[in-house]
């Protein structure tokens, strides 16, 4: 049976460990010998736990951010014994024709990059709004033309987009991301439809609250929007729809994607793996 697991440690300053995290780490047995890979949002986060993940499997991984300081320390990060490699591929995702040129030639491309601001519709800036349905929603698609061609023609490949409980629920205050998401999630099972007969799977991983940077940066934002104190929005706000009272590990994320990249899972396409904690359960 494959499972999915992690070593459950906390990370991120400021936010609280994680009871109840898995113990037992578990990876997915995964083989990209060969293998190029392209992941959005390297530099920190869940796109770097895919980045490593990936790289452990034997993929030559395209790590594209903007942060360049950022992914210049990713290969160090390599865990011993890793069997690919890291390119550092500092990239702005706004730079349209860009993105779709770095993804020729790939093999496997995991639509990661993103932003939140929180802030209610009506002072929500227009500027922000599109900036982030570029680089959520309209960078993802740019990658996929210039990545699909070469999948096509060996008849193989592997799309992952890391969608968000938001990409299945709405919540207040976030009208851009959760707009962005529920695009990603139309792209995606397009994708799947029609690179089906070519070989190619096209999914969206679906997290809960992840320890992320991301997260950290939203607690002042979520506790000015809904007029709490900061120390309350960790469970007042983000887990308050969550079955299970703790944040998901950037790790358990990267195994997920890791699993949909398996033989195993080569019949899983256009559908969502939600890692939500019951979020979506009510
Ligand atoms: N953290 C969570 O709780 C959570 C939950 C569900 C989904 N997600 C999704 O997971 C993905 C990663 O989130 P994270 O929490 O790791 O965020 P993060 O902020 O830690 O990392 C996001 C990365 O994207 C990069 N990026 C942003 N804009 C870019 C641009 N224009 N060009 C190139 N790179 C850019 C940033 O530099 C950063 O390294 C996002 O799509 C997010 O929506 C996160």
């Amino acid at each position: 049976m494959t499972r999915i697991g992690t070593p459950g440690t906390p990370g991120t300053p400021g936010i609280p460990g994680a009871p109840g995290a898995p113990r037992t780490a578990g990876p997915v047995s995964l083989e990209l010998d060969g293998r190029t890979a392209l992941v959005t949002g390297a530099a920190g986060g869940i796109g770097r736990a895919c980045a490593l993940r990936l790289a452990a499997a034997g993929a030559t991984v395209r790590a594209v951010d903007r942060d360049a300081a950022g992914l210049a320390g990713l290969a160090a990060a390599l865990p011993d014994g890793a069997r690919g490699g890291i390119e550092p591929r500092p990239l702005d995702l706004t730079d349209l024709d860009a993105a779709e040129r770095a993804a020729a030639g790939i093999d496997l491309l995991v639509n990661n990059a993103g932003m939140q601001l929180v802030r209610p519709i009506e002072t929500f800036p227009p500027e922000v709004f599109h900036e982030v349905l570029t680089v959520m929603l309209e960078a993802p698609f740019r990658l996929l033309r210039g990545a699909l061609p070469h999948m096509y023609e060996q008849g193989w490949g592997r799309v992952v987009n890391i969608s968000s409980v938001h990409g299945l629920r709405a919540s207040p205050f976030k009208s851009a991301y959760v707009a962005a998401k529920h695009g990603l999630e139309g792209l995606s099972k397009t994708a799947a439809l029609e690179g089906a007969p070519h070989g190619v799977t096209s999914n969206c991983v679906n997290p809960g609250y992840v320890r992320t940077p991301l997260v950290e940066r939203q607690l002042a934002d979520q506790a000015a929007a809904h007029g709490i104190p900061e120390e309350r929005v960790l469970a007042d706000i983000l887990l308050a729809d969550s079955a299970l009272k703790r944040l998901l590990e950037p790790e358990e994320v990267a195994e997920a994607v890791a699993y949909l990249c398996t033989p195993q899972a080569s019949f899983v396409t256009g559908t969502s793996l939600v890692l939500d904690g019951g979020w979506t359960a009510h």
